[in-house]
């Protein structure tokens, strides 16, 4: 190799070695005749001195060099003198004295500082991703995506799980996002879709028998992009055969923890983790991926205000909704324009508006809604939500329970990050079962499967699927950390005939069924075990483990929000000639 050592590695120990470096120039500094380089390679950093008069040669190359040229430096490791060791540099005890110096490649300036943790424009950093890869924190990150993924191979290969690759040119699957499709040139107006997931596939592999198979495999969806969403993203994809849910949640969960304590640097809050019916999350939560970081839990005052004068909880009641509310600790001072803004962010979510009564520390309440509400109803609201003096009750009332939800799990989540009473210091997980297995499309006008179709209905609900098709709760959980879904698996139907009328309920008629998922049906009716499964997210598992907030962190090359790589400036168009060669032109 070009070296002999890398840069962050030496220690006091290599004192007195001659030694060969490569790398970059993370930093120069002259002082006239005396140069100091820091100098940096993917173990980190090292000091290289040089002085003009014992090395000329050296120092006439090395004054010529500028911030990322990589450099080829041989010297000798020798202590710092005493006073100028740095603690904060695990090389900090030692440095390199430049006895030769070569430079293998000049660097233009950077479009941004590479050794300096300061903000930088995030499209710059994507057009020069491979810059910004260089940069201390990102390099991290890679580092601990690969040490994840690594861990998660040994964990399963210990567990008699068998690696499977599965292909990426197949055919529309239906998870519910839009599928990328590939044009074939052989086959004229015929095309591939990219797969949303091996789903199909992994449930194959079930029914050939090889019962437990895992993939870091890729999934295609053109979706809405967040921050916790890109279009190409990484699953841990896993199916086991003659399991029920207890058994792949237990092993997930020993999985999570085993790697949370491996890499991560915060301590898990509870364990077991807590099993939440999705109906709980909801009502506790106002959410179907709850944190659990703190409290602030919603309560239900639908009890207390049944004979309310206040007609805006009475004709919530009455029209079959709910009255909840959550308290906001040591909040009873907010200002009126504190309290206007958080009524605006419930309408976003469809409330008509937020009740607010202050508890204030002397005793007294404070509320717009104060003439409506009795001495004794306002006592029973304190007692039930636990407010305190000082404390501020925040109510929704609505017909639509999904409103009170939404609004309410949306204002706690914004309020517990506003307080700071999210605690930064501890990971929470947990788990959320019984997902409904059907959700009304009121686009569609018919249901469609909350999760994917080849989920199955918990056992006690499979009569109710043509009856009260809304009421069927699906064998199926949600893996939430931090407040983020970081995976989602299921039992899965085994049955051509329950399969038959799964599809039948999502309105999927015998044709259609045949033509899309023929091949499925077909291969339930050749021995296929019962089985199950899951996908974690790979980006999202370690954004949280790296504690960032957006997965484009871990990811080496991601997309823009809007789906664009800034770097290779892709979508882009194709040539006359490949449009011709695949049967296609643009109309639009
Ligand atoms: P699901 O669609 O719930 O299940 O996906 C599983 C997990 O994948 C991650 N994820 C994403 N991560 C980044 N960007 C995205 N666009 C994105 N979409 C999903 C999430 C999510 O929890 N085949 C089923 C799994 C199964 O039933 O076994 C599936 O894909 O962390």
């Amino acid at each position: 190799m070009l070296k002999t050592h890398n840069c962050g590695d030496l220690r006091v120990a290599d004192v007195g070695e001659t030694v060969t470096l490569a790398g970059w120039v993370h930093r120069r500094r002259d002082h006239g005749a005396l140069i100091f380089l820091d100098l940096r390679d993917r173990s980190g950093l090292v000091q290289v001195t040089c002085n003009a008069q014992g090395t000329p040669a050296a120092h006439a190359v090395l004054n010529t060099v500028r911030g990322e040229y990589v450099i080829q430096v041989q010297g000798g490791v020798r202590d710092r003198p005493a006073g100028l060791t740095n603690p904060n540099l695990p090389t900090g005890e030692i440095e390199v004295v430049a006895e030769s110096a070569q430079i293998l490649n000049e660097a233009h300036t950077p479009p941004f500082y590479i050794n300096e943790d300061v903000e930088i424009d995030e499209a710059l950093r994507l057009k020069y991703r491979y810059l910004d890869l260089r940069r201390p924190v990102m390099q991290q990150n890679i580092i601990l995506r690969h040490q994840v993924v690594s861990f998660i191979r040994k964990f399963l290969d210990g567990r008699d799980f068998l690696e499977i690759e599965t292909p990426m040119l197949i055919k529309t699957t239906p998870e519910g996002a839009r599928d990328y499709v590939v044009p074939s040139r052989v086959h004229p107006g015929s095309f591939y879709a990219l797969p949303q997931s091996p789903q199909q596939l992994k449930q194959l592999l079930m029914v050939a028998g090889y019962e437990r198979y895992f993939q870091i495999a890729r999934c295609f969806r053109d979706e809405d992009l967040r921050a916790d969403r890109q279009p190409e993203f990484t699953q841990l994809d896993l199916e086991m055969s003659f399991v029920d849910r207890e058994d792949v949640m237990a092993l997930i969960e020993s999985l999570y923890i085993a790697l949370i304590e491996a890499l991560g640097s915060k301590p898990i809050l509870a364990k077991p983790f807590l099993v939440l019916t999705y109906a709980e999350a909801m009502a506790r939560y106002g959410s179907d991926k709850p944190d659990l970081r703190f409290g602030m839990e919603l309560v239900d005052l639908g009890d207390l205000s049944g004979g309310s004068e206040f007609k805006v909880f009475s004709e919530a009641l009455a029209a079959g909704g709910q009255v909840k509310a959550i308290v906001a600790p040591g909040c009873a001072d907010f200002s009126r324009r504190q309290l206007d803004d958080l009524g605006e962010q419930v309408k976003r979510f469809g409330a008509k508006g937020l009740v607010w009564i202050a508890r204030k520390g002397d005793g007294s309440v404070k509320s717009a809604a104060a003439r409506f509400l009795s001495e004794s109803e306002l006592a029973a609201i304190f007692e039930r939500t636990g407010a305190g003096l000082g404390d501020l009750v925040l109510i929704v009332a609505a017909a639509n329970r999904s409103v009170i939800a939404r609004s309410l799990g949306e204002l706690r989540l914004a309020l517990g990050q506003q307080l700071g009473l999210v605690r930064r210091d501890v990971h929470a997980l947990c788990w959320v079962v019984e997902f409904p297995l059907l959700e009304w499309s009121e686009q569609g006008g018919r249901w469609t499967a909350m999760h994917h179709p080849f989920t199955s209905a918990m056992d006690e609900d499979w009569p109710l699927l043509e009856s009260d098709p809304g009421r069927v709760r699906a064998k199926a959980y949600d893996l939430v950390m931090d407040g983020w879904e970081v995976g989602g698996g299921s039992i899965r139907i085994h049955r051509r005939d329950r399969q038959q009328a799964m599809f039948r309920a999502l309105g999927i008629g015998p044709e259609e069924a045949e033509e899309k998922f023929g091949h499925l049906l077909e291969a339930f009716e050749f021995g296929a075990p019962p089985h199950g499964g899951i996908a974690t997210g790979i980006d999202r598992t370690v954004a949280i483990l790296a504690g960032t907030t957006s997965i484009r962190e871990v990811i080496a090359f991601p997309k823009t929000a809007s789906a664009t790589d800034l770097m290779f400036r892709s979508p882009s168009e194709i040539s006359e000639a490949q449009l011709r060669e695949l049967h296609l032109s643009i109309t639009a």
